[in-house]
């Protein structure tokens, strides 16, 4: 039942909630979210507040070390990170896809079509996160897994393992 009124609302509120900016914008009111875009959203953490930009969820299950500067993108998926693990600085979590010109045609769909969900991204417990790292969607990532600075996860990692490079690949078993 509860999940069933969370799909509403969210269905309710992709619908609405664009209009009800447009008029508060239209009659001079100022809201939080104009200071977004219009798919952000604000989470709390702790004593953190993010920017997600997206609908789908974020879940953060119990202690994780989530810097201010890291960005979630849920617009192609949910984002479910385990206890323990610590994000650097400016990590981008990234679910958001864009059909290209091929894909669009061959389902039918407009160019640049952005798919509502299939791509999340699931980050297991005790994880290391390093900084300037991306994490493309749909992967998961094991746990007790690193993933070096700067690296670009585009597939998917085993428990206990270092990666790093572009795309990331295993330097270490752990
Ligand atoms: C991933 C990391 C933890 C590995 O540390 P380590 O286990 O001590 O590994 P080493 O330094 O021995 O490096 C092992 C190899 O990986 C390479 N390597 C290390 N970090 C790398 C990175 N970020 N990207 C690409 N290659 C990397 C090293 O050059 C070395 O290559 P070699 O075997 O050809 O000599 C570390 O390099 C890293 O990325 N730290 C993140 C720092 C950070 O973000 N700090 C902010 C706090 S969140």
């Amino acid at each position: 039942m509860r999940r069933y009124l969370k799909k509403a609302l969210k269905n309710f509120l992709l619908i609405f909630e664009p209009m009800v900016l447009r008029i508060a914008e239209f009659y001079g009111i100022q809201t939080e979210r104009q200071r977004y875009g219009v798919h952000d959203r604000i989470i709390r953490h702790g004593d953190n507040r993010f920017v997600v930009h997206g609908m789908n969820d974020v879940i953060l299950e119990g202690d994780i070390a989530i810097p201010k500067s890291v960005y979630f993108n849920t617009r192609s998926g949910d984002i479910r990170i385990g206890r323990n693990t610590i994000l650097g600085e400016n990590v981008m979590l990234l679910t958001g896809k864009h059909l290209n010109i091929a894909e669009a045609k061959s389902q039918n769909l407009p160019f640049q079509h952005v798919p509502p969900k299939g791509r999340d991204i699931v980050i297991g417990r005790g994880c290391w996160i390093a900084s300037g790292s991306i994490i493309i969607g749909g992967v998961t990532i094991g746990d007790y897994s690193v993933v070096a600075a700067g690296a670009v996860v585009a597939k998917d990692v085993p428990e206990r393992v270092i990666v790093a490079g572009m795309p990331a690949d295993i330097i270490k078993r752990l």
